[in-house]
């Protein structure tokens, strides 16, 4: 039986969605979980194979679209934002997800490793974000605010044991970027909150997950005895950009089972 109460406080159904790095892993969790609920979806890689592939494959559920682009640059920002301006009128939600982390011991810790990290991964969502506000703005009403969601991580909140400096600096940095960017961009009906992920699989988590061995002790260290799955990144980003979290803005929720909380 179909509840329209539930459907319309959890809808972002024909709203128009942009996730960068939306071609593997937690970006591709998200997109498939919007085009799914009824979203037209953008999804923005480097690999145009890689985009070619997950257009074609989200395209069985509903609307979604690639657009091969490097969102580390400012030129990259710009160009995917007129690639998206060229298209639409609107932009209703905005998922800054496109990230990569480094590691190494700190005596050698290169200026390569941190500029590749912080260019990518608070950089890039500030300046995508500046670009693409024209259409954000066009699409947030009082009454239907835009969403943007940046994926951050427990590693931005707390101490990690992965030497990865410029990776918990870039993500505690877009925290608080979020923060900022919440507050002014209050007037303008547009909502920035933060997802911050524990551990979910994907090429970037691969290297922990390399034996059978590994990821059984891995996931038995996780409190709920597992890593995320496509509804805990998808649920967390439809919540923010549907009427049901229309009055939150400018918060960081853990999606880590109680990780960064229990643990
Ligand atoms: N997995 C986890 O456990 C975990 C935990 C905490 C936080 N996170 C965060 O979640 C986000 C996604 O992580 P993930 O694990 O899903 O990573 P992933 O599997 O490595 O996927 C990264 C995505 O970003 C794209 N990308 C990389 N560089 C790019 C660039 N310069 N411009 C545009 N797109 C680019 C990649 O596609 P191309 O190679 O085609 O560009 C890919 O689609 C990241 O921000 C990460 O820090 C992940």
């Amino acid at each position: 039986m179909s509840n329209t109460f539930y459907e319309h406080l959890f809808s972002v159904e024909n709203k128009v969605a942009l996730v960068t790095g939306g071609t593997r892993g937690i970006g591709l969790m998200i997109a498939e979980g919007l085009v799914r609920a009824g979203a037209r979806v953008y999804v923005a890689s480097r690999k145009l194979d890689a985009c070619k592939k997950t257009a074609e494959t989200l395209s069985a559920y509903g609307e979604c679209f690639a657009i091969p682009s490097d969102v580390s640059t400012l030129e990259g920002c710009k160009k995917l934002a007129d690639e998206i301006k060229a298209r639409e009128q609107k932009l209703n939600i905005l998922v800054n997800n496109a990230g990569l982390t480094w590691s190494s011991p700190i005596d050698e810790f290169s200026e390569k490793a941190w500029d590749k990290v912080v260019d990518l991964d608070v950089k890039g969502p500030f300046f995508l974000s500046q670009q693409l506000l024209p259409l954000l703005r066009n699409a947030a009403t009082p009454d239907n605010r835009a969403s943007i969601v940046n994926i951050t991580s427990v590693n931005g909140l707390r101490p990690s044991n992965l030497q990865n400096y410029s990776y918990v600096a870039a993500k505690a940095g877009l925290g608080q970027l979020s923060v900022q960017m919440a507050r002014d961009l209050m007037q303008d009906h547009i909502n920035v909150n933060v997802i911050a992920p524990g551990l979910f699989k994907s090429k970037m988590t691969a290297p922990l997950f390399a034996t059978k061995e590994m990821e059984r002790q891995l996931l038995a260290a996780q409190p709920m005895g597992r890593s995320g799955a496509m509804e805990d990144a998808a649920g967390l980003v439809i919540f923010f950009s549907s009427k049901a979290g229309s009055f939150v803005t400018g918060v960081t929720v853990p999606s880590d089972g109680g990780a960064t909380t229990t643990s």
